[in-house]
């Protein structure tokens, strides 16, 4: 399973990348607002440090606009992968971008199987259902990810499920379980994957012992 970094936060994204924890990087605007920086600056940076694909999304709403955005993020770093909605529009855009500019696409703000299978349809390198956002209306966002893995397993289509608005580390062990192919999540999230009380009690007695013994290696 890959990991993404849901954040534009370059210096959490150079700590992670560090520990080999990132395997690419999802941004939105509301994570570039966030920064503080521009989106071309921001972007450019996140795709210095890091290899996989970095998600810049568009902000256009018709075809046209989305298309010139999408060509101005392209030009900023070869791994920039170009983040649309999942709109009519979007799905349009998603299809020329990957025909015409041989270049990955992102279908983001998924909330239902068959819009999952309309972005699959429209040859997206990702689809991005969001759970976190599932979860706050009432709903469970990891049936969502279930229905898209078995709709895309029965059809061989070969976009990737990237998990997204993943807010806790049972969602990731949620979505793992289930096969998505991706998880995106906050900084904190990601690290948090770590911590187990029983680790962190059995270092404590070892350390401990180890004292005791008066040793030292090396
Ligand atoms: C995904 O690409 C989005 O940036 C993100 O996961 C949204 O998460 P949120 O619902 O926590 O804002």
């Amino acid at each position: 399973m890959k990991f993404f970094v849901d954040t534009a936060d370059v210096k959490e994204i150079r700590e992670l990348n560090d520990l080999g924890l990132v395997d690419g990087v999802t941004t939105n605007p509301s994570l570039i607002l966030k920064s503080g920086g521009s989106i071309a600056d921001v972007t450019k940076e996140i795709c210095s440090i890091v290899e996989g694909p970095v998600s810049a999304e568009v902000v256009a709403t018709e075809f046209k606009e989305m298309m010139r955005e999408a060509e101005t993020l392209a030009k900023l770093a070869d791994n920039v992968c170009i983040k649309v909605p999942l709109t009519l529009e979007g799905l349009k855009a998603c299809k020329a971008i990957r025909t015409q500019m041989d270049r990955m696409v992102n279908v983001t703000l998924c909330f239902s199987a068959n819009q999952a299978l309309l972005a699959a349809k429209a040859g997206a390198s990702f689809v991005s259902p969001f759970i976190g956002r599932i979860d706050d209306i009432g709903l469970d966002g990891m049936e969502l990810i279930a229905e898209i893995r078995h709709i895309y397993d029965n059809y061989g289509f070969d976009t990737e499920i990237l998990a997204a608005s993943a807010r806790t580390v049972n969602h990731i062990k949620q979505s793992a379980l289930i096969g998505a192919d991706v998880v995106t999540a906050p900084p904190a999230v990601l690290k948090a994957l770590v911590k187990h009380p029983l680790t962190d009690k059995g270092l404590e007695q070892f350390l401990a012992d180890w004292a005791k013994t008066g040793q030292k290696i090396g």
